[in-house]
């Protein structure tokens, strides 16, 4: 059956499903990448389609949460470089499991971000400030651990750093390529040693926005749903990105490919997850997500943690 787009939407960017009811405003933007894995499950079609799509969307910023190669070779690297070239807008990075060499052992445990390095980014953690957002991508592929990740406590504390000099009107993001919440149905879904204390931690800082990749699945949730942490009136929205542009799509998105469209503004944060739709030859938004935002979300004076601030209801 031939694939029929909703109503409305054939030339659209994606952006209208986010405008909401009171019309269109242009706010902060950012396309969530991920797992692109240059190498042998590259998909070439796919990929031009979302630098394309890109250039409709204009998005503030780019984020590839990781595994940007198949086997982290010069190759790879380099035309993953080449790529992440062409969007006309910051482009934020961080490594994946992939990213760093898995056969190569001599190279994995001396040098394992040496192409990485000279091709994508010298810096392994990174901040970015960008249109009322500031986002910090963490590092948490290891030489070490084959697949599974880890975020040091250094790592937390260079969080708090970034977001320390930030203003409360500005959206705090945060990246890693690992998972730091389980998909809802738990399938395979281990997260990294010690995402709770990162949870902890982000929650503390006051973080609105995770995002990350590694499992080729996306899911958007709320980290309460999972953790209820020691704050339990605020969770921290979690956008997982499928793989955007290989064949590796596992579970529900196997063989599919996916990106989220996020906008954020004072009172919430949206989430557009698009899916590849090959009769179309582009990326559709499939579901839709909205979350109150940081401080207006679950208010209720009688669940205020001792010690913690008042806050302002929801307006
Ligand atoms: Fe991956």
């Amino acid at each position: 059956m031939e694939f029929q787009p909703p109503a409305g939407r054939e030339a659209g960017t994606g952006l209208e499903c986010l405008a909401g009811k009171r019309g269109f405003t242009r706010v902060p933007t950012l396309l969530h990448i991920s797992d692109l894995h240059f190498g042998k499950p590259f998909l070439p079609d796919v990929a031009e389609a979302v630098v394309e799509q890109s250039q409709e969307i204009k998005p503030d910023v780019v984020v590839v949460s990781g595994d940007l190669t198949q086997r982290a070779k010069v190759q790879e690297y380099s035309q993953a470089a080449a790529y992440l070239e062409r969007f006309k807008a910051p482009v934020v990075v961080t490594p994946g499991n992939h990213d760093v060499p898995f056969y190569r052992f001599g190279e994995r445990f001396l040098l394992p971000y040496r192409n990485y390095r000279r091709y994508i980014s010298d810096q392994l953690n990174t901040v970015t400030q960008v249109s009322q957002m500031v986002i910090v991508a963490l590092n948490s592929s290891r030489r070490l651990t084959l697949t599974n990740g880890r975020i040091r406590r250094s790592q937390l504390d260079f969080a708090e750093r970034a977001f320390d000099g930030s203003d409360d009107a500005q959206a705090r993001i945060l990246v890693t390529h690992h998972h730091l919440a389980p998909p809802p149905d738990f399938d395979g879904g281990n997260v990294m040693p010690f995402a709770r204390r990162a949870l902890k931690r982000f929650t503390r800082l006051s973080v609105d926005l995770i995002l990350a990749g590694h499992m080729h699945r996306a899911y958007i949730g709320n980290s309460l749903d999972f953790f209820p942490g020691d704050l339990r009136r605020r969770g921290i929205v979690i956008a997982q990105c499928g793989t955007t542009t290989s064949r590796r799509g596992r579970g529900r998105e196997r063989l599919k490919n996916t990106f989220n469209l996020i906008t954020i503004d004072e009172l919430s944060i949206r989430i557009a997850h698009h899916a590849w739709i090959a009769e179309l030859s582009r990326f559709m938004p499939i579901s839709e997500h909205t979350f109150p935002r940081g401080r207006r979300q679950y208010f209720d004076a009688s669940t205020r943690s001792e010690g913690e601030p008042e806050l302002s209801p929801v307006v």
